[in-house]
């Protein structure tokens, strides 16, 4: 999908619809909207004294032919209540005007940011939720609904003066959906055709193409390096595993800066292996990699951004199977670290696999560490398809994360991993245990696992097993996968 910025009045703008957004307030119809409606000749007031258009939050007035402007159409949608909108609303508006007007075989519009609003910040968060809206997981259907997709939006309502500011913005929101787009593409593929080795390949060419260092260790490299915990996931079947390494180098390192490293669970497929999944629902373990794909992705998006401190990427990446080789309850693993892990429950396994992947990272140099990984049903539990769960072992770090989630619009939520719980993962007959003893905290206890490998280095866990998917379509979003996190990742490592 095209898109420019246009300082034309918005009068003038020759297009498909003209969309612009509403406040739920006593006179819905203020300055630019006031504007529009005294070119059409006093429409929206009607609507407003009748009733149809009042603001409400994603409320669609679709007005055809309308007086006094050049476009074909006019979309007013409802942004709620003036004080409560953020770049977040903006990004959802903005979403759920581009698959209100696909569904209805429109071409091209143009978005008319409202008066305050003609920014860098507003512009990005705009063109990150038109891009984000109009992907669909249809790959692999010979019938596109792609078909329908958007081919061009004009951004509106910046003047001359304020372009300079407004192309910037939508260029980074550019690089940043489309990293997320990339990340969702990879989510999608089912895992006969992406196995732990089709995704070393795609994470290869993509860092190429962005100018990324990449290294791809095969198993043997695997083995060498002692990666126990990794390996024993890997056993259950004939598809060998794969670790990608991918890191960005800035131009002028700063000495002491810190290094950090994105770790991501990438299993491309979860039966639980000897504990065995139900097959209810399995077919959804096709993205158990999502974890690894939002980290490949943020590297895409970094790489065109160019923070200023290093990042380097590690995705661990495995199916989890339950061959005739494959590890059984009991067996005991010793991971790269030197920690011995009593296997207790086969479908525990992405975080066997983050213990190598991030005492791997750290032994290359990351001195912050942050993994990502659809960890458990149990944060399901506790936050619903809502909310990620965070975890960190470091305060002012976690912070920061939670303040970029905010900024990018995306729900995280605090959970805790005090030394309370550190008694769920000891071992009767190894260091550690996969799981804990049935008294609940699944998700805690998954947390508490991978914190082990930490050591001190300040790490924030995101279990991201309830948002990685939707299961219904939202109306800014196609079903399927998110593309979660990645831009709040993105946005903590501009940060620094
Ligand atoms: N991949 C799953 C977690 C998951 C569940 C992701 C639902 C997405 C949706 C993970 O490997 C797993 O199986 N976790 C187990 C852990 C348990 C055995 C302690 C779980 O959550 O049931
Ligand atoms: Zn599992
Ligand atoms: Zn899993």
């Amino acid at each position: 999908m095209q898109m420019t910025l246009e300082t034309k009045p918005f009068a003038a703008l020759e297009t498909d619809a003209l969309v612009s957004y509403v406040f739920e307030e006593n006179d819905p119809v203020q300055s630019r909207i006031a504007e529009i409606d005294q070119a059409a000749n006093g429409l929206l007031r009607k609507l407003a004294k009748s009733g149809e258009l009042t603001g409400k939050t994603l409320e669609f007035t679709l007005i055809h032919a309308p007086a006094g402007l050049k476009a074909a159409r006019l979309l007013l949608v409802g942004a709620g209540k003036r004080e409560q909108f953020t770049g977040a609303t903006l990004r959802k508006i903005a979403g759920a005007a581009l698959r209100h007007l696909k569904s209805r075989s429109v071409k091209q519009f143009a978005f008319l940011v409202r008066e305050n609003d003609a920014t860098e910040d507003a512009a990005q968060a705009t063109t990150e939720g038109l891009l984000a809206a109009n992907f669909e997981a249809d790959k692999y259907k010979t019938d596109k609904k792609n078909d329908k997709n958007i081919d061009a939006v004009v951004l509106a309502g910046y003047s001359e003066s304020e372009r300079a500011v407004g192309e910037k913005g939508l260029s980074k929101g550019r690089i940043i959906a489309d990293a997320q787009n990339f990340a969702r593409d990879l989510v999608n593929e089912p895992s006969n055709k992406l196995t732990p080795r089709i995704l070393a390949e795609k994470a290869e060419a993509m860092a190429k193409e962005a100018g990324l260092a990449v290294e791809i260790l095969d198993e043997k490299r695997i083995a060498d390096l002692k990666m126990g915990a990794l390996l024993s996931v890997a056993q259950g079947g004939p598809e060998p595993p794969r670790v990608m390494v991918v890191t960005y180098t800035p131009a002028n390192p700063k000495p002491g800066a810190p290094v950090i490293g994105l770790i991501g669970k990438a299993v491309t497929f979860d039966t639980g292996g000897i504990s065995i999944k139900p097959s209810d629902g399995m077919e959804k373990m096709k993205y158990d990699m999502a974890g690894g794909a939002t980290m490949l992705g943020v590297m895409r998006a970094l790489a065109a951004l160019k923070p200023s401190v290093k990042v380097i990427c590690v995705v661990p990446s495995t199916e989890n199977m339950p061959g005739g080789t494959a590890q059984k309850p009991g067996d005991i693993q010793t991971a790269m670290s030197g920690k011995t892990i009593e296997v207790l429950n086969t479908d525990a396994e992405g975080r066997l696999i983050l213990a190598d992947g991030i005492h791997y990272a750290k032994q290359l140099g990351a001195t912050h560490l942050i993994d990502a990984a659809t960890l458990t049903g149990a944060i399901v539990v506790a936050l619903a398809n809502v909310n990620a769960g965070v975890f960190g072992s470091d305060q002012a770090f976690t912070d920061k994360l939670l303040a970029s989630a905010k900024a990018a619009g995306e729900k995280m939520w605090q959970m805790p991993i005090d030394d309370d719980y550190r008694e769920f993962i000891k071992g009767s007959f190894a260091d550690i245990q996969n799981i804990g003893s049935g008294k609940g905290g699944g998700a805690i206890t998954g947390a508490m696992f991978i914190k082990e490998f930490t050591g001190d280095s300040p790490w924030i866990h995101l279990d991201i097993a309830g948002v990685a998917w939707n299961d219904d379509a939202k109306p800014w979003l196609a079903k399927g996968p998110t593309g979660t996190s990645l831009r709040t990742l993105v946005h903590l490592v501009m940060s620094y």
